[in-house]
């Protein structure tokens, strides 16, 4: 069983229809392999209030939603999610599977949207205070791919924005991968069981050497 200290936060990002859902599914195969205790979790969301919180950011509506508005409705979905559920799990070592985190605010909020870098680092240090991803998965494809996989579902809010919005989101997410060592770069463009093979073996790779990491000293 792992113990508090080899406990790891996972989390998983990329555009709308790269594919996060399915190779969550393989994480949880090589904890289960492993009998790691673990949660998955999403944001936002993740509490029974972040879950509300997460449909009013999503619902499409006649009112403009202001950007600031978008980006603190999604802070305060994550404040409470951090306190309940991740640092308690984490705390009780149980590793965490977070579909999406904060790297979804740079990418969207502010690599998309406009908003200023300062404004969501600040915010992340009052909401997080230090709690940052052990490792981070972001499946990458085009915005031409991930609209063709998603075009045949009903669309919130957020899916209904355009070409240009999805293109900045994806160079958000490939800067923010290109400036930290814990966001691995997927490309999941290929073939479903090509990704999930490179997937498992870059996440048995990461749980065995956690293990290894925990079973010392
Ligand atoms: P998903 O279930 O497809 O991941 O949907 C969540 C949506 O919320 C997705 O469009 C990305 C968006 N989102 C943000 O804009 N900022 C964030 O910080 C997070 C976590 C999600």
């Amino acid at each position: 069983m792992a113990t508090p200290k080899q406990a790891r936060f996972v989390t998983v990002e990329g555009s709308e229809g790269a594919g996060k859902s399915t190779n969550i599914q393989v994480l949880n195969e090589v904890l289960d392999a492993r009998n790691i205790p673990y949660h998955n979790t999403r944001e936002p969301g993740g509490t029974s209030l972040a879950e509300d919180l997460r449909e009013i950011v999503l619902q499409p509506r006649d009112e403009e939603v202001d950007d600031l508005t978008e980006l603190l409705l999604i802070f305060a979905a994550r404040r409470q999610h951090v306190k309940n559920i991740i640092q308690p799990r984490l705390a009780n070592g149980e590793w965490v599977v977070c579909d999406r985190f904060t790297d979804a605010s740079y990418a969207y909020q502010g690599a998309a949207r406009g908003l200023d870098r300062g404004i969501i680092d600040t915010l992340r240090d009052w909401v997080q205070e230090g709690l940052e991803p052990d490792l981070t998965l972001y499946f990458d494809v085009s915005p031409e791919i991930g609209a063709e996989r998603i075009a045949n579902r009903e669309h919130d809010r957020l899916e209904r924005e355009q070409y240009e919005f999805f293109k900045a989101v994806r160079e958000g997410y490939l800067d923010l991968a290109r400036e930290q060592p814990r966001i691995n770069i997927i490309d999941a463009s290929a073939e479903l069981d090509a990704v999930q093979a490179s997937v498992r073996t870059l996440f048995e790779r990461y749980v065995d050497s956690a293990l290894v990491q925990g079973s010392g000293s």
